[in-house]
């Protein structure tokens, strides 16, 4: 974990934090359990409210902070001290409610620790968890901006931070992980044909003939209907298109069944450039409500496309291909679960982080409304640098960079205007070829094979063509 706790400190907010945990009890059925555990029970005022529901029930609590346990039990909780992690590790007896709240974003690696939770559960028992998902907002972007000056940052190394994932992925480990609370339902049949239905045939009903598989109705939750029906299988994570809506068929260009739409507009919050070169950089961004994009000159050198934005390397961004940056929420999402760390908006240096969009499936010169407005264009692929490196401070950024693929898009600003957050992304005609974003930066990165594809179609700005031609040539 990184660091104790001081409950006295935490207990200043004790209402606030209750209420999440008493709603959510409020949800779990009245079973009258025999055996309750509460894992990461912080100062045990969660294990007495369950102590009040069920009084006839044993309940304890489980946390890795010394300070929190004492006054758990100074409070009169049964606690003990441990990392829920070892806890659901060890084969031990069920527990009919297994209780976490505000606190699986303190474990690395906890997504794929559900499943082991879950054995932990009785048949027919209830597993009860939270995770608070606002890091990126203000109480936590400005902790963060904080800490990392100078003056606190020697202070603060190695202070763990919170990561939380997206709801829907919590839902499908949950709900793909086979439980022996659902008696009847053989084990889920991989791959398709799968047929999305309703929630009446949602995974774990006990019903003995299956429903018969409906069309879809609006809103979640969405099970997976095998053919024989019955028994149903919640989407991977990476099937997100299908767990949140009912899209049988995705639109070209989404991820999800969410509108395409930015949702939020970054600007550059200037610091000096990490590797220690003699400028300021950009490429760390903060969220505002709304920002106004332009057509800067042509070159490098004739700074960004936003208003109020910075653009600490010359040489290389700023100009009329790199007017605008725009990176997909969903991407920050995948590498908030890689990375482990929560990644506000504007991280990758994005002016606007979308959501419902796949970027990279954009093709290169493709335009896209934004609002009511603006147009921006399709222009080139963002290749990552030694400044954005510095910036997240992973190991091998670069080529974990380069092999996920993602690089988002750089825009021309073709009508200029104000973009909001919230607006939404229309995706107009298509350009006459067929090479995406995914495509122009393989290229960009080496690939030989995606540089001919990319020459060929001709869709590129002339010194960047000429750059790949090149290459080409030099290549035999
Ligand atoms: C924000 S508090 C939540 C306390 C309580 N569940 C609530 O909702 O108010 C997080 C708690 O998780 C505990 N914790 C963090 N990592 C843990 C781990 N790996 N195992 C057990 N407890 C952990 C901390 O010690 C802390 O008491």
């Amino acid at each position: 974990m990184g660091q104790d706790w001081d409950p006295e400190h935490y207990s200043r907010f004790a209402d606030e934090r209750d209420r999440p945990f008493v709603e959510l009890l409020a949800r779990v059925p009245d079973t009258a359990p025999a055996r309750v555990v509460d894992l990461g029970c912080g100062p045990g005022r969660g294990v007495l409210a369950m102590a009040r529901r069920w009084p006839h029930a044993e309940i304890s609590g489980v946390d890795a902070s010394p300070a929190m346990v004492q006054a758990a039990r100074a409070a009169g909780a049964s606690a003990e001290v441990g990392d829920l992690r070892a806890w659901a590790s060890v084969d031990r007896p069920v527990v009919d409610l297994l209780v976490t709240t505000a606190t699986l974003q303190w474990v690395p690696g906890h997504l794929e620790m559900l499943p082991a939770l879950l054995r932990r559960v009785r048949p027919g028992g209830a597993l009860a968890m939270s995770v608070p998902g606002n890091f990126g907002e203000p109480s936590h972007t400005l902790r963060r901006e904080i800490a990392a000056r100078p003056d606190y940052a020697r202070h603060l190394a190695g202070v763990a931070e919170p990561a939380a994932h997206d709801p829907v992925d919590y839902l499908a480990v949950l709900a793909a992980t086979p439980t022996p609370s659902s008696p009847g339902c053989p084990p889920p049949v991989p791959g398709p044909p799968w047929r999305p239905c309703p929630r009446t045939c949602a995974r774990g009903s006990s019903r003995s003939s299956p429903p018969p598989c409906a069309r879809p109705t609006p809103g979640p939750p969405w099970g997976w209907c095998c053919p024989s029906g019955g028994c149903s299988r919640w989407p991977a994570a990476d099937d997100r298109s299908v767990a949140r809506g009912p899209q049988e068929v995705p639109a070209p260009h989404t991820v999800s069944s969410m509108p395409a739409r930015v949702r939020s507009t970054n600007l550059a919050s200037p610091k000096p450039e990490p590797g220690g070169k003699p400028y300021a950089t950009g490429i760390d961004k903060r969220p505002v409500p709304s920002i106004e994009v332009f057509a800067p000159g042509p070159s490098y050198g004739d700074g960004p496309g936003v208003v109020a934005d910075h653009v600490g390397d010359e040489q290389h961004h700023g100009g009329a291909h790199k007017a605008v940056y725009a990176y997909a929420r969903e991407e920050l999402d995948h590498w908030e679960r890689e990375l482990s760390r929560g990644l506000s908006d504007g991280t990758f240096g994005e002016n606007l982080t979308t959501e419902g969009i796949d970027l990279e499936a954009l093709l290169v010169n493709q335009r896209i409304r934004v609002g009511d407005d603006v147009v921006l264009e399709v222009s080139v692929a963002r290749t990552p640098c030694s400044t954005f490196a510095g910036h997240l401070g992973e190991r091998g950024w670069l080529r974990r960079f380069t092999e996920r693929g993602r690089c988002g898009v750089y825009l021309r600003v073709v009508a200029p205007g104000t973009v909001r957050a919230g607006d939404a992304v229309e995706v107009l005609e298509p350009p006459d070829h067929d090479v995406d974003m995914r495509v122009a930066f393989a290229a960009a990165m080496g690939d030989d094979e995606a540089a001919a594809r990319v020459v060929a179609a001709g869709c590129l700005p002339r010194m960047y063509h000429d750059r790949l031609a090149a290459r080409l040539r030099a290549r035999g």
